[in-house]
């Protein structure tokens, strides 16, 4: 008997159809595997497709004197183009053994080698134009066409597209484009809607006639000017079958041209492109692959093969990301039986599905991860059979795979010698799109030429219109210099960077702003370096993930600097872990500290912190340069704060589709609401990512600054500034719009802040109130009950602060990120949030509190737009790729939005017949009341794909309240799921909930290893490297 093959249920005629996207089927396949497993049968306007992807049975389908290269519907639509080419030729063909044996030599070793100075021309051509472009945003797949298009044209043809010398791309590359999805599109429709369809029809004959022509005169033109260059053309034309004296016809030719100018030049720009993404998201591999590139004055054919780490770089792009994503393959005999007892018949085309069998677990540990290590030392020499096929399979493989290897090796090394490289979003995700191809859609990044200090700093900063407040124009030619440079995700590091900048010049400073990443190998000795930025998880901020990898590789740095760190006492072992860092590698690598570590607990006094800090920096360097202030204090005071944040760093736009209430506000908290959102175009993510949001400020708090200020909702104001702010400058904006878009308006007010607004009260009692809450009292009377510097000025009626004034104390509107609560299986173009609303009684007793975002997000309506962007979470969030893997989940409240996801993910694959181990889920709430949602819970549980273990704290329970009592009675079940291999993960808030867990753990560890506490802590920390992970909400 043989195993039955899933398959998606049908609907009449088209079969399965609906479960593909047409505009992108690798997605639905990709999807459909999560669903069905490593084998599942799609029928398709009565055809059969089997989708492969395990190493095991992909290993069997490699056997060639059983299975056979099939060409796809798509491909034979190609054939209009490329005809009895090598890549679309049936192996049937006589043409396809003929050119094989012609052109399999003009790929050999000795070939390619030759072929290195033409790769060299094309790649430093590339080098020259970003010389140029430094610093500006750079469209990476754009330029890799570039390259690839052209190298493979005159490696190939001896031809030049000169696409470098141009703005727009070669007309050949659209012609292309349109070419390869038309045929796509084609093979989908039927036959007489493609002879329907006349406008596209004549598009697509146009297109392959230029082709065509482009390549019959390239053939003329050597014809008429023959040489005796060993190139693929002369090849062609000249080559014979020495067994046959068969050559080449000329229309056969035009069809090997054709694919190579394709085949040649799309999978490798899209290798690159993927190769840079990886390089730009793990700095460790970019700094090793940089020191591997440096070994070498120059880069020549003999250094190629030793640049290992680079290879092993492109191979593990090519596993995570094999750029020809599929190949399709059919069975010879009649029938035969697949391991795992599959019967398959040669009806059916089967389709082997690269990105899963790449990430088949049996095969690679931490298949997710980027890990080019995998690669080195014997391992990619070692890897079972056919476990990694993005070149193809035997004979029909791909015939240009060292070809594209080497033209890689060289442009990896080429650049990265002579460039760093840096993010232009440093919170950009993967987002493919296919064509026949895969490519990383939207990657930008800028470059910058390596050695130059002076020119690489500045060059970061945007030159936007500045316009100086006429009174207060400084003479910045007696300024000296200053850089600034900031690692920052969620801005208040970015913010600090800012007013830091804006206050540099009546310091005596003319300061620029940058990220910490565009600083790596450029920090100059000649000026104070000021460095401002955070922690996350004890990790660097995205934009300084390179530097801290760069002060890892120990570099010499006789600078002048200071740094300031942002933190959170809640993250207690990795507080302040990263401004730490850099301060200390920064002394030991030869700098000299101005002042000591400013330390910001965003929990504390934040701003108040950065403003000592910030004074005592500039007191200690005016002292240094002997120099008075050149404006007075009361100028200052009206000019605005900047900052370099880009508040449009999230332009993407998706639209509410749904907005309900889970549960009302009560005693026992905040009301919980349930949002799905569409997401903005192209935007996919994985379960456990986050959404970030860009909120509005509450109407309520906006209103109550107009009637302090005296403004109606119309007043206009225009701001002028000297330096770069987030805010719009030089044209009349209304204040309404500042208010709600721009500027953060109930953070706490700062020490600092309070003392200032303590000199301009003009009633001495209000004073001298005011001075004692900037004295001892600051902390209990302010930063405890939380009071704004609004709070304050409505309390303090007397203090004359101008809004200009007011609003240079205010930093700039910080994202939020939520949890998405869905499945990409559930829907891959829409997420759920599920959100706490914050809507209390203030803590200071001074009206009420209304949280930025959560009422924001709880005022939308079904179709409304919203400034949106996914942002992937902690690597080690995720669900296992291996579905049979136990998962032990804990969460509070809201803490189950992710847990949401990962067990809606897991209930589809056991409806559709997955093999899904246990999935266990401990879930604290307050009451029965505010069980979130107990109605999908309860059915999951039915079928089985869930057991949930509840605990009420407002309801008697022995005793028992919180998750982490639940657990402490369950703990023989907990170690026995940790013994078969169980992953655990916590969600809901720092203190409570994950402080709870890890000490109930580190007890658990105690009983059961019988050791001690610190033993037991230390177990504890192992554990979380791999098998616990955290996702908090502070
Ligand atoms: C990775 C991550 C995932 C997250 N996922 C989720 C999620 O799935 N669901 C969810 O609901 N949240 C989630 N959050 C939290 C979310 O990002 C916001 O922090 C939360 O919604 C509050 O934002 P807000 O703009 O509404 O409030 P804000 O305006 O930012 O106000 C919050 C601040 O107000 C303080 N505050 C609270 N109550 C009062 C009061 N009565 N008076 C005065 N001050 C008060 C708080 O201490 C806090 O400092 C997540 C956070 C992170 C970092
Ligand atoms: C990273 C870069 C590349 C990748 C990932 C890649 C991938 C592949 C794959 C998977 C196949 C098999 C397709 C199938 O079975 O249907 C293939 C075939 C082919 N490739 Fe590549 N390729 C790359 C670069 C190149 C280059 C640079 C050239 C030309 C110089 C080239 C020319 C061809 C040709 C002609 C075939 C058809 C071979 C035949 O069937 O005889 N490829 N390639
Ligand atoms: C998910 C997450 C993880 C964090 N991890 C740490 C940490 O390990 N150590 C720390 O001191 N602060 C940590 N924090 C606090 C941030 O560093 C702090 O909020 C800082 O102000 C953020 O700066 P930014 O807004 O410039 O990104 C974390 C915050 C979040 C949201």
């Amino acid at each position: 008997m043989s195993t039955p093959i899933p398959q998606p249920p049908g609907t009449f005629f088209i079969g399965n159809l609906n479960e593909i996207d047409s505009t992108y089927t690798l997605g639905s396949l990709q999807r459909l595997h999560k669903l069905y497993g490593d084998i599942y049968r799609l029928t398709i306007l009565g055809k059969n497709l089997v989708i492969v992807s395990s190493q095991e049975i992909i290993n069997f389908l490699c056997d060639e004197s059983k299975f056979d290269k099939d060409l796809g519907k798509p491909l034979i639509e190609l054939r209009a183009l490329t005809g009895d080419g090598l890549f679309t030729a049936h192996t049937s063909e006589p043409n396809w053994k003929l050119a094989h044996k012609i052109l399999l030599p003009a790929f050999g070793p000795n070939a390619i080698r030759g072929m290195f100075p033409e790769m060299m021309d094309i790649a430093t051509q590339l080098i020259l134009r970003w010389e140029r472009y430094a610093g500006e945003e750079i469209d990476v797949c754009d330029n890799f066409t570039r390259l690839t298009l052209d190298t493979i044209a005159l490696c190939s043809f001896d031809y030049r597209f000169n696409s470098f010398y141009q703005n727009k791309m070669h007309h050949f590359v659209d012609a292309m484009v349109n070419i390869l999805s038309e045929s796509g599109n084609r093979a989908r429709r039927l036959p007489l809607q493609n002879t329907l369809m006349r406008g596209t029809a004549k598009q697509y004959n146009d297109d392959i006639a230029y082709i065509h022509k482009l390549c019959d005169e390239i053939v003329q033109q050597r014809r008429e000017h023959p040489n005796d260059i060993n190139d693929l053309l002369n090849r062609m034309i000249k080559g014979k079958d020495p067994d046959t004296g068969y050559h080449l016809s000329d229309e056969n030719i035009r069809y090997q041209m054709v694919t190579f100018l394709i085949a040649g030049h799309e999978t490798t720009s899209g290798l690159l492109s993927f190769t840079f993404y990886y390089l730009l998201k793990n700095p460790h591999v970019l700094q090793k692959v940089q020191a591997e590139a440096d070994q070498y004055d120059e880069i020549t054919i003999d250094t190629l093969p030793k640049l290992k780490y680079i290879d092993a770089v492109l191979k593990e792009t090519l596993r995570l990301q094999p750029t020809a994503p599929a190949f399709g393959l059919r069975l010879k005999e009649d029938k035969t039986v697949l391991p795992g007892g599959y019967e398959v018949t040669n009806n059916e085309r089967l389709l082997v599905l690269l990105p899963q069998l790449h990430r088949d677990p049996k095969v690679w540990d931490r298949p997710e991860e980027f890990l080019p290590e995998r690669m080195l030392d014997g391992g990619f020499e070692n890897l079972p059979p056919n476990a990694w096929k993005p070149f193809g399979n035997g004979q029909r493989g791909c015939i240009g795979r060292s070809f594209a290897m080497q033209e890689s090796v060289l442009a990896v090394a080429l650049i990265l010698k002579h460039f760093n490289i840096e993010f232009v979003d440093p919170s950009y995700d993967l987002r493919v799109k296919q064509t026949l191809t895969i490519k990383p859609e939207g990657l930008k990044m800028r470059v910058r030429p390596r050695h130059r200090a002076k020119t690489a700093l500045n060059m970061n900063i945007k030159q936007s219109e500045k316009i100086p407040i006429d009174t207060q124009l400084l003479e910045t030619n007696n300024l000296k210099p200053m850089s600034i440079l900031f690692g920052s995700n969620s801005g208040s590091c970015e913010s600090f960077a800012g007013i830091l900048a804006s206050e540099a010049p009546i310091n005596g400073f003319n300061a620029t702003i940058a990220t910490l990443d565009s600083a790596i190998g450029s920090l100059p000795c000649d000026r104070p370096i000021i460095i401002v930025t955070a922690s996350y998880e004890g990790k660097p901020c995205d934009n300084a993930k390179q530097f801290v990898a760069y002060l890892e590789s120990k570099p010499e740095l006789k600078i002048n600097y200071a740094v300031f760190g942002a933190g959170h006492h809640d993250w207690v072992t990795t507080y302040q872990k990263i401004p730490t860092y850099i301060d200390d590698m920064i002394e030991k690598a030869g700098g000299t500290r101005i002042i000591k570590r400013g330390v910001g607990d965003a929990a504390g006094d934040f701003f108040g912190e950065f403003e000592a800090w910030k004074e005592n920096l500039f007191q200690v360097l005016r002292k240094t340069l002997g120099f008075q202030n050149v404006i007075s204090q009361e100028k200052l005071s009206i000019e605005i704060v900047n900052s370099t944040r880009n508040l449009g760093q999230i332009t993407d736009v998706g639209i509410v589709k749904d907005n309900k209430l889970l549960v009302e506000a009560s005693e026992l908290g905040p009301a919980k609401r349930h949002i799905e959102i569409e997401l903005p175009k192209g935007q996919t993510y994985r379960t456990g990512d986050y959404l970030a949001i860009l909120p509005t400020n509450p109407a309520e708090v906006v209103q109550r600054v107009f009637k302090r200020f005296d403004l109606s909702a119309d007043t206009q104001i225009k701001i002028l500034s000297t330096t770069e702010t987030f805010l719009p400058t030089g044209y009349p904006v209304s204040a309404s719009e500042i208010l709600t878009g721009y500027v953060e308006l109930t953070q706490p007010i700062s020490r600092k802040q309070v003392e200032t607004l303590a000199t301009l009260c003009n009633d001495e009692k209000e004073k001298t109130q005011l001075e004692s809450l900037g004295g001892d009292a600051y902390q209990a009377e302010i930063l405890n009950k939380r009071l704004s510097t609004l709070d304050i000025l409505e309390l303090y009626p007397s203090c004359d602060l101008s809004f200009p004034q007011y609003l240079r104390m205010l930093p700039s509107l910080r994202v939020r990120q939520y949890s998405i609560s869905s499945s990409p299986l559930w829907n891959s173009e829409a997420v759920t949030l599920t959100i706490d609303i914050l809507d209390a009684p203030a803590i200071s007793g001074h009206g009420r509190y209304y949280g930025v975002a959560s009422n924001y997000l709880a005022s939308l309506k079904t179709g409304d737009r919203l400034s949106c962007s996914v942002r992937a979470s902690n690597v080690n969030f995720h669900l296992p790729v291996d579905t049979t893997v136990p998962i032990v989940m804990f969460a509070a409240g809201t803490g189950i939005s992710p847990f949401r996801g990962f067990i809606q993910e897991r209930a589809a694959q056991m409806v559709c017949g997955r093999e899904v181990g246990p999935t266990i889920l401990y879930f604290g709430c307050r009451s029965q009341k505010d069980f979130l949602y107990s109605d999908e819970l309860e059915k999951w549980s039915k079928i089985g794909a869930i057991q949930v273990k509840s605990i009420f704290s407002r309801e008697s329970n022995d005793g028992k309240k919180y998750v982490q009592d639940l657990v402490w009675e369950d703990r023989t079940f907990i170690t026995k799921l940790y013994s078969e291999g169980a992953r655990f993960y916590t969600c809901g808030s720092a203190t409570k909930l994950s402080g709870g867990m890890k000490t109930c753990f580190i007890k658990i560890i105690e009983e059961y290893k019988q050791c001690d506490e610190t033993k037991a802590a230390e177990i504890f920390e192992k554990i979380c490297t791999s098998r616990y992970s955290v996702d908090v909400f502070t």
